[in-house]
């Protein structure tokens, strides 16, 4: 398996299985030797954006920032794997514009799916009033009009939404030689690898 370099951008609410899905997309590139770095919002915000908030500004810088560094790992040809909420459209849509090689994947859950999850307790915390301008609760989000993917996380496998993912990969030719055709660029995403296909056909 080769790789290009290649920014997986999952994009979610909270509690939807950004970080699951995730962690077993860097447990599969890893085990295959490949160069990978995951950059998971909760980490982020411990380091790289420690002290942003959630207004819509500090999440606008948090998801610069983020694809700021996700632009300069990939380009040298590690794949990267974003896991943030990212609830804002726009600056959603500046990052696959400023990213060459990119997928956007939908990490769709219910909202009331995700709450019921609760995992870290917050939407309990959010519904008390406890925590302010929590995504989906007191604040919003924006899904992806045109995502690559979707993976609907509420009734797909985790085992089923990482191999949509790892399929889409391998169809827009961003790892493994099998369509070799498919890896000069330029392309964005699926659906622009798609159109340059049918333009040549
Ligand atoms: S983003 O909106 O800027 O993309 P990011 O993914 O970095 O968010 O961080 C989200 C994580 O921060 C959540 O998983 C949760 O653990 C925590 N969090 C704390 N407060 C909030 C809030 N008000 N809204 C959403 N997530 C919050």
């Amino acid at each position: 398996m080769k790789t290009n370099g290649v920014v997986i951008w999952l994009t979610g609410l909270s509690g939807a299985g950004k970080t699951t899905i995730a962690e077993t997309l860097e447990r599969i590139f890893s085990a295959k030797q490949l160069q990978v770095e995951l950059l998971d919002g909760d980490v982020i915000r411990t380091n790289l954006s420690q002290g942003l908030g959630y207004t819509k500004e500090d999440r606008d810088t948090n998801i610069r920032r983020v694809g700021f560094v996700a632009n300069l790992l990939s380009r040298n040809g590690v794949i990267v794997i974003v896991a943030t909420i990212s609830p804002y459209r726009l600056v959603r849509d500046e990052m696959k514009a400023m990213i060459h090689h990119f997928l956007e994947v939908y990490i769709n859950a219910p909202l009331t799916i995700c709450e019921s999850r609760d995992v870290k307790g917050l939407y309990a915390a959010a519904r008390k009033g406890k925590i302010k301008a929590f995504t989906g609760i007191d604040a919003p989000y924006e899904a992806p009009l045109t995502p690559d993917i979707t993976c609907f996380t509420d009734r797909e496998t985790v085992e089923e939404s990482v191999t949509k993912i790892m399929n889409a990969l391998e169809a827009g030719g961003f790892v493994d030689g099998m369509r070799s055709e498919s890896t000069t660029p330029p392309y964005k995403g699926l659906k622009g690898l798609q159109a340059q296909q049918q333009k040549a056909s």
